[in-house]
């Protein structure tokens, strides 16, 4: 598929998608958040791949939404464009997202991170919700996923100031899983995304979004959805592949049955 804001690659079963508005910080139009979710869900079909990796450049993931289609535009028109409906999408793919993110990771930047399931940072990651130094708020997320992900103090304080942190800041809040040099973050994405794949599909999958549901459910309907999905996989080709491969002492070859 051809496709104007962002590059795709595949390697060893990891799917690559990379945001590709270079001049503009990769600020996200609606165009590029159009295209990065057909991808996404083209990927999620694909049987082949089995993790996607989302990155930017070192310089910047993505420094928000575009200012440009939005300054102009009336609150009644940003309203019919529904433009965060395409965003709820996000969180419907199945496979784990591992996202590679460097430099500006700001506003719908930092929220498209919040919408990956495992973040590799370089060290020169800036991470923030600017949205209030513009008169309003984040649309996409910001408020809610921070606030899930780092705790309200921290979150109403980033929210309130619109001040970023840093890279280390982030991973003592656990916003980010690791923080490596700017030459290293995304073959470290790579590296972990291959070591996904590996697994059996089935199981990253129901693992997936189980740990989301963690974070919506009461406890007592999250273990009984985790139950479940326990009792489902048992069901499955790969779990007799790897308790046999266990036994036998040998490596297992998971195929997604
Ligand atoms: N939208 C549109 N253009 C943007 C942009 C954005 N979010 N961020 C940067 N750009 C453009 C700049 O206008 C500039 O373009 P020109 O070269 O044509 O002038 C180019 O990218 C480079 O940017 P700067 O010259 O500003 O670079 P800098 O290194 O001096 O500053 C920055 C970098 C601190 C990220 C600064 O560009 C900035 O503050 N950007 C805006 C960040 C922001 O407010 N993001 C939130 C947007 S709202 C949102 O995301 C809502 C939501 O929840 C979905």
């Amino acid at each position: 598929m051809a496709y104007e804001y962002i590059k795709t690659t595949n390697e060893d079963g990891i799917g690559i998608i990379t945001l590709n508005r270079p001049k503009i910080l990769n600020a996200l139009n609606l165009q590029l958040i159009d295209e990065l979710v057909a991808e996404l869900e083209r990927l999620d079909r694909d049987p082949d791949i089995r993790v996607i990796v989302l990155a930017g450049n070192d310089k910047a993931f993505a420094a928000g939404a575009d200012i440009n289609e939005m300054a102009e535009a009336s609150a009644i028109e940003i309203m019919k464009r529904d433009q965060f409906a395409v965003w709820d999408r996000m969180s419907l793919i199945s496979k784990p997202i591992i996202g590679a993110v460097s430099g500006f990771v700001l506003g719908g930047g930092c929220e498209l991170m919040m919408n990956c399931d495992i973040v590799i940072a370089s060290e020169t990651a800036v991470i923030g919700q600017p949205e209030i130094k513009l008169g309003v708020m984040p649309g996409a997320g910001g408020t809610q996923r921070l606030t899930r992900a780092v705790g309200m103090r921290k979150a109403m304080e980033m929210l309130l100031t619109g001040e970023p942190i840093s890279a280390k800041e982030a991973l003592r809040y656990g916003l980010v899983n690791r923080v490596v040099p700017v030459e290293a973050y995304f073959q470290e994405a790579l590296k972990l995304a291959k070591q996904i794949a590996v697994q059996p599909p089935l199981a990253v999958q129901v693992i997936k979004k189980a740990v989301h549901k963690a974070e919506d459910l009461p406890l007592a309907e999250g273990m009984d959805y985790e139950r479940n999905g326990f009792y489902l996989l048992l069901a499955s080709e790969d779990r007799k592949e790897g308790m046999q491969a266990f036994l036998n002492k040998r490596k297992p070859r998971f195929t997604g049955n």
